[in-house]
């Protein structure tokens, strides 16, 4: 009798998981990941090669890929978790910032998922998960995570900013800025030398054969903890349009010393404001995250940095630097816990701030 009615309770009170569904569709990657009690199951992506020949990102055909891509994507994101539909507790998606078309796949994907098995929605700040990123744990792995309160490089294509992260929820922007971001203007510039889209893997590529000496180009005198990139756009394209007029072939000849040069420049700009944050603030934890992070010259500067200042530095994998539902999912994950829900009628935003 005992044993029956210990069985019964067992059921009864068996704990139930938390699994989150995560949807990211806010430019040209349309993603879908499932986290398990905050641990990550399953995280599918599909790019969209198309905007390839058009050197940067078209809006109307990113939406319309995602609308292709979707449903197969969180198909898979499913199937790879081992996870029935019906075991979802919730659906966390991105809200913005992002290209409106490619916001909206997402987001009426999400509503309509939520509303068909009746379970909450959970909005996400894109910009924020990017950061929670450094939280997204493996089934089998143990990489250690940032303690609150952290500074945080977000770096990407649309973005450069230093966050100071007091909690999952609470982050502050301490400089962000005033024109283009670090990805946006090598981006152009890498346009600028004829490669292709995007420009940041390809100057990476190149600037390992380079020297970072060989040119130099204007930095921004900008007050305060903030950015500016359109300056040595400028200078990149003044300078090669002087030095195209001696010897027309100049790109093809010195490509790998000017790719090094652009890069320990935008590197320079980003540790420079970096490091008076970190000495101002006088935190020693110190992160990255956003595309940017994948950058080689980048990584190695955290880890000089970590070694000339005693930071204890954080730097993503490689999978979860580019836009990824993971990060989306478990920073929904952490919302689910504070029961932190939005309505079916929630807009999705092009822009917003942290
Ligand atoms: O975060 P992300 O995938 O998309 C948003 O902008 O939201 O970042 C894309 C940016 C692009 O500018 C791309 O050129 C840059 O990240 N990127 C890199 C590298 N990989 C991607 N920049 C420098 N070095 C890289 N290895």
């Amino acid at each position: 009798m005992n044993r029956l009615y210990h069985y019964f309770c067992t059921v009864k009170y068996k704990k139930m998981s938390t699994i989150i569904l995560g949807i990211e569709s806010s430019c040209d990657d349309t993603s879908a990941a499932i986290v398990e009690d905050g641990v990550l199951l399953s995280n599918i992506i599909a790019g969209q090669a198309i905007h390839k020949s058009y050197g940067g990102v078209v809006p109307e055909l990113a939406s319309r890929a995602h609308q292709q891509n979707i449903v197969p994507v969180v198909h898979e994101a499913l199937k790879q978790a081992g996870v029935s539909k019906d075991k979802i507790s919730a659906v966390a998606f991105t809200r913005g910032p992002g290209l409106m078309g490619s916001l909206l796949v997402g987001v009426s994907f999400a509503k309509g998922f939520a509303r068909a098995l009746n379970i909450p929605l959970i909005d996400v700040n894109h910009l924020k998960a990017h950061v929670l990123a450094h939280f997204i744990k493996e089934k089998d792995g143990n990489t250690e995570q940032p303690e609150f309160p952290f500074l945080c490089l977000l770096v990407s294509g649309g973005n450069s900013q230093i966050i100071w992260v007091k909690s999952y929820d609470e982050m502050e922007v301490l400089g962000q800025t005033i024109d283009d971001a670090a990805g946006e203007a090598i981006d152009k510039c890498s346009k600028v030398m004829g490669l292709g889209y995007p420009g940041g893997p390809i100057i990476d590529r190149l600037a390992r054969q380079g020297n970072p000496n060989a040119y130099t180009f204007n930095k921004p005198h900008i007050p305060e903890l903030n950015y500016s990139f359109s300056g040595l756009k400028t200078s990149f394209l003044y300078s090669l349009r002087d030095r195209i007029k001696e010897e027309p072939d100049f790109i093809e000849h010195h490509k790998e010393d000017l790719a090094a040069s652009l890069e320990a420049t935008v590197v320079e700009i980003l540790m420079d404001k970096l490091r008076k944050a970190a000495k101002q603030y006088k935190i020693n934890q110190v992160a990255v995250a956003g595309g940017v992070s994948a950058n080689t010259g980048l990584r190695n500067a955290f880890r000089e940095h970590s070694e000339k200042y005693g930071w204890k530095i954080f730097i993503p994998k490689f999978g979860y630097t580019t836009d990824n539902a993971a990060m989306i999912a478990i920073t929904g994950y952490f919302k689910y816990l504070n029961k932190d829900f939005c309505s079916i009628d929630l807009p999705a935003y092009s822009r917003v701030i942290l």
